[in-house]
């Protein structure tokens, strides 16, 4: 609920036009969106549930992933972001399963920080074990 109050403070402060909330689960959202609609998706520092017996409650899924492919456009770029290294490398493993995806031609240095890269409160915090890592992914 603060983070919701607080993007809607942001909205209101600079009157973005182009701005939708969702209060609720990501996952709906991807669901309800049709085919092949999205250019850009940004997945920024999920929970990494980085303990062995949590993993199965992480953001990225085969079938989350599925769906992603689904609403995004070819070409659409991904951009996952963590600081815990178990989770960039399921993440990788998992993306990559999935033929719709590969890694973004200027992906090569995943320590690096991207140009257009807005720093988040999660990421400010460091609570991760490893440099964040961004890993830029292409909806073929
Ligand atoms: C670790 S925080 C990172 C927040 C922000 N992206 C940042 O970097 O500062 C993860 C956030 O995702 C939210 N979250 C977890 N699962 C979600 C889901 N399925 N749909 C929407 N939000 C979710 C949590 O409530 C939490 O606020």
């Amino acid at each position: 609920m603060n983070g919701v109050a607080s993007a809607v403070r942001h909205v209101e402060e600079q009157a973005l036009k182009n701005v939708r909330i969702h209060e609720g689960d990501a996952r709906d959202v991807v669901d309800w969106l049709p085919d092949a609609c999205l250019d850009r998706a940004f997945i920024m520092f999920p929970d990494p549930w980085h303990k062995a017996r949590h993993n199965k409650r992480r953001l990225i899924q085969p079938e989350f992933v599925r769906e992603l492919a689904r609403v995004m456009k070819p070409g659409a770029a991904l951009r996952f972001a963590t600081d815990w290294a178990d989770y960039a490398e399921w993440t990788t493993e998992r993306v990559l399963a999935d033929p719709n995806f590969r890694f973004a031609d200027d992906a090569a240095d995943r320590n690096a920080i991207p140009a257009d890269h807005v720093t988040t409160r999660y990421e400010e915090k460091k609570l991760g074990d490893c440099a964040p890592v961004f890993l830029d992914f292409v909806r073929a």
